[in-house]
C-alpha cells in the first residue's frame, strides 16, 4: 500500500522529468531551462519534489541546512577561510500577514544572532518573504523593522530583486527605505542584467550613489521585458558593471557587488579594475553558496572581496529548482542520485 503510494506521487515527476529530457533533447537548453522555472514556481512539484529524502539531500549542495545553527556554522567556516557571508532565511511569495510576520521574526533572530557570535556577515531578504503581494505597506512596516534591528548593530540588509512584475514595487519601497527613513546605505538593492529597463535604473541608481549588486537574473521573463538571448545579458552585464565601477560612480558613493560565477563576467571585471587603477576594497565579487567553490577562493588569494551568499530554511524547493535551472549538469546529478535512491 505504502509503495503504491510512492509510486503515484512519483509518477508526475517521472514524466515530467521525461518530458524536461525531451525537450531538451528536441529543442535545446532554453526550453528546459523555461520548463524548470515554471516548476520552480508550481506548487504541486514543490509538494512532490520537497517530501523526497533524496531531493532535500540533493539540495544540500545549494543551502546551508534547514536552520539557523546550521547557518551559522557554515558563515563561521567560510568567514575562517576569508570569505565575507550574506545570510538568506529562504522563503518567498507568501500569501498571508502571519507567515509575512513570521518571516520577519525570523530575520531579526538571525541579525541577534549574527550580533552574538560576531560573525562577519549581513543579511539579504525579498520583498514577497514579507508579505509583499499581500500588501506592499506590510513588506514596507517588517522591512523597517528588520533594518532598525541592523541599525542598531550597525549591520546591512540587501533587498533580492524577484520577478519584473513587482521590480517597480521592489525599487520604490528601497528608495522609500534608504531616502524618506534615512537607512541610506544600511538598505542595498538588486539589479538584473536580463532586463532592457537596467540600463536606465542603473544610471537613476548612479545618480543616487546605491548600494549595488549586479546579477544576470534568476526568473522566466517574457521577451517583451528581458533579452531572449544569453549573448546580450552577458554584453548588458558587463556594460552595467563598468558603469557602475566608474569614477563618477563610485566617486558619488556607489559600492557594487559584482554577483555571478562567469568566469567571463569576472574576466571582464578583473581586466577594467585593472586598467582603471580601480583598488581592490572599492567594490565586491559576490557568488552562491555551493557553486564554484574554487573560483571564490581564486579571488580571495588574488586579493578581491568575495561574499558567499548563504541559504538556510525548509523553504528550499524553489531556490533549488531555480539552481538546477541555471545548469543543466545539476539536474543529471538529481536525477542520478533520484534513480539511485
Ligand atoms: P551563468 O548562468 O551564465 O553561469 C556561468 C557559469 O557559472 C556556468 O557555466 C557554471 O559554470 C556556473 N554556474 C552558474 N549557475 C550555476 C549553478 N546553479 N550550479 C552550478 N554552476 C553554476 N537573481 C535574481 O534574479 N535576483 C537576485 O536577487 C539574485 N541574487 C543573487 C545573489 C548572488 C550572490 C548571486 C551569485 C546570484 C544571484 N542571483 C539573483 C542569481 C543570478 O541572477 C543568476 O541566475 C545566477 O548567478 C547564474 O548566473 P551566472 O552569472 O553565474 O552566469
Amino acid at each position: 500500500m505504502k509503495n503504491n503510494k510512492k509510486t503515484f506521487t512519483l509518477v508526475p515527476l517521472l514524466l515530467t522529468l521525461l518530458i524536461s529530457f525531451g525537450l531538451l533533447y528536441k529543442f535545446g537548453e532554453r526550453w528546459l531551462h523555461l520548463l524548470l522555472l515554471y516548476l520552480s514556481q508550481a506548487d504541486w512539484a514543490r509538494q512532490i519534489v520537497s517530501s523526497l529524502p533524496m531531493a532535500k539531500r540533493v539540495a544540500n549542495r545549494f543551502v546551508a541546512g534547514e536552520d539557523l545553527d546550521s547557518a551559522m556554522a557554515t558563515a563561521q567556516q567560510l568567514n575562517n577561510d576569508g570569505l565575507l557571508v550574506t545570510l538568506d532565511f529562504l522563503g518567498e511569495s507568501v500569501s498571508s500577514q502571519a507567515d509575512a510576520i513570521a518571516a520577519t521574526n525570523e530575520i531579526l533572530r538571525l541579525l541577534d544572532r549574527i550580533e552574538a557570535t560576531a560573525v562577519d556577515a549581513n543579511v539579504s531578504v525579498k520583498l514577497s518573504q514579507l508579505g509583499l503581494k499581500v500588501d506592499p505597506q506590510l513588506a514596507l512596516d517588517n522591512m523597517r523593522q528588520i533594518l532598525t534591528r541592523a541599525k542598531q548593530y550597525n549591520n546591512k540588509i540587501r533587498i533580492d530583486m524577484e520577478e519584473s512584475a513587482v521590480t517597480d514595487q521592489t525599487l520604490n519601497i528601497y528608495r522609500t527605505l534608504r531616502d524618506l527613513d534615512g537607512f541610506g546605505h544600511r538598505v542595498g538593492i538588486v539589479i538584473q542584467s536580463y532586463l532592457y529597463r537596467s540600463e536606465e535604473d542603473v544610471q537613476k541608481l548612479i545618480n543616487e550613489g546605491a548600494w549595488v549588486r549586479l546579477c544576470k537574473g534568476a526568473y522566466a521573463e517574457p521577451a517583451e521585458v528581458a533579452f531572449p538571448d544569453k549573448k546580450h545579458v552577458d554584453v548588458n552585464y558587463v556594460k552595467l558593471t563598468q558603469m557602475m565601477l566608474d569614477d563618477p560612480a563610485r566617486a558619488n558613493g556607489v559600492y557594487l557587488g559584482v554577483a555571478t560565477h562567469d568566469e567571463k563576467m569576472i574576466q571582464a571585471t578583473l581586466d577594467f579594475v585593472t586598467s582603471n587603477y580601480i583598488a581592490p576594497e572599492s567594490f565586491e565579487f559576490q557568488m552562491l553558496y555551493g557553486i564554484r567553490r574554487e573560483l571564490q577562493d581564486r579571488l580571495v588569494e588574488k586579493g578581491y572581496r568575495m561574499r558567499v551568499y548563504v541559504p538556510y530554511g525548509t523553504a528550499w524547493y524553489p531556490y533549488f529548482v531555480r539552481r538546477l535551472a541555471e545548469r543543466p549538469a545539476n539536474l543529471w546529478f538529481f536525477i542520478s542520485n533520484f534513480i539511485k535512491s
